[in-house]
């Protein structure tokens, strides 16, 4: 009898490796085409890596506090973060919103994902819901099972708008979070201050109806990069049960210093406990506390940020010729990415045939959404004006 294999990799996590290996593999096929004939014979659209160097501002007080730092500089700070970094975000979230924000409703986290875990870690029982709107950031989907969790999906519209029929139709007495992210992670939408409105309506009437509140789990690692003068509307105005978790990845091109907050709403049910859920949770998690040399460096650059224009610059090179071409596309309000309509209904059909042309791109059956597929606008605009002759190939082919 053949030996079996010993089961070292947990069953649920071989699932997932199971489940993503075909981005994986596009991964690396996307490596290979880049040995075999030069990165810059490839044009890479699949990553959501900001390309953008950080503002003067933060190399000069990184600088400044490795010249003269702190006493114990490097040792644990409080789980919870720095007092005085808190205080810092708490005084921008007071400015932001009127409510009454202070150093004790902010948790520092390593980067939006850190803020996410954590927060699931301190709302799910096993089996809760967590609801997101689709497309998503497909890591919600092990984030909520991480923490016993299952993610449901609520479609959105044509305009990949908020649907409520849709929300409706999903929300159940195990739903415990919605997760909410304005500008969007495929999209680039940005949800209007009437439909958040009517969603929180929506919410506050499922509080009656189940008799313990949805929390609100706003993710806006990319509020800062709006475009055409867009703003993207508060949510804990519209509804105290929000946790605002955000990062500073892609408004200061710190994706790999790991570096974001939680912010509980002052008027949140139970507010101080669950204060103390998410640093505990983010202590046995074993994050620990956020990095504490990039925390340092949060009040010392103010407002700066990456030049957002850019990425606007690169979405108007590349939305206009697409759409010249024949690609269906909602115009992205934010974030750094469009989703243009697969031109075959397989999107990853599409995918593949891009990558025998060394267009690489990612299938929108990866975010919950199939038929249509993402493009990074973190890229040289060499790369948008090298890529737009093998867009048009790919497509006459795909409708030949
Ligand atoms: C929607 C969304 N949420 C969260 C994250 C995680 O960001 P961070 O680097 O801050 O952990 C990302 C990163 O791409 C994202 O797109």
């Amino acid at each position: 009898m053949a030996a079996r294999s010993p089961a070292v990799v947990a069953d649920s996590v071989r699932t997932s490796l199971e489940r993503s290996s075909w981005i994986r593999k596009m991964f690396e096929e996307g490596a290979r085409l880049k040995a075999e004939h030069g990165a810059e014979h490839v044009y890479d659209f699949s990553l959501g890596n900001p390309i953008l160097e950080p503002p003067a501002a933060v190399r000069e007080a990184l600088r400044a506090l490795v010249a003269d730092p702190p006493p114990g500089a490097h040792r644990y700070i409080p789980n919870a973060g720095l007092p005085n970094v808190r205080a810092h975000v708490a005084a921008e979230l007071v400015a932001a919103t009127g409510l009454p924000y202070t150093a004790e409703h902010v948790v520092m986290t390593c980067g939006a994902a850190g803020a996410v875990n954590i927060a699931l870690k301190a709302l799910l029982n096993p089996g809760d819901e967590v609801v997101t709107f689709a497309p998503y950031f497909v890591e919600y989907d092990f984030y909520a099972a991480n923490h016993g969790g299952k993610l449901v999906r609520a479609e959105t519209d044509a305009d990949f708008q908020i649907d409520l029929a849709a929300l409706e139709r999903v929300v159940t007495e195990r739903t415990r979070a919605l997760f909410i992210n304005s500008p969007n992670n495929p999209t680039g939408v940005i949800y209007p201050e009437a439909s958040l409105r009517a969603l929180a309506d929506f919410l506050r009437g499922c509080e009656r109806r189940f008799g313990r509140p949805i929390f609100l789990l706003a993710d806006e690692p990319y509020r800062k990069l709006v475009f055409d003068g867009n703003t993207v509307p508060w949510l804990p105005p519209l509804y105290e049960h929000t946790l605002l978790i955000t990062s500073y990845s892609k408004d200061l091109g710190l994706a790999g210093e790991r570096i974001g907050y939680v912010a509980v709403h002052p008027q949140a049910a139970e507010a101080t406990l669950l204060l103390d859920a998410l640093v505990l949770a983010n202590r046995v998690l074993g994050f620990v506390n956020a990095p504490a040399l990039i925390q340092r460096v949060l009040p010392l650059v103010g407002d700066a940020t990456v030049d957002v224009a850019y990425y606007q610059r690169m979405r108007d090179r590349l939305l206009a010729p697409l759409r010249e071409m024949g690609y269906e596309v909602v115009t992205p309000g934010g974030a750094f990415y469009l989703f243009p309509k697969s031109p075959l209904p397989d999107d990853v059909a599409f995918v593949r045939a891009a990558q025998g042309e060394r267009l690489l791109l990612v299938p929108g059956s990866g975010f919950g959404r199939a038929g249509y597929f993402r493009i990074s606008l973190a890229v040289s605009e060499d790369v948008i004006d090298r890529s737009l002759p093998v867009f048009e190939r790919v497509l006459q082919q795909a409708l030949s």
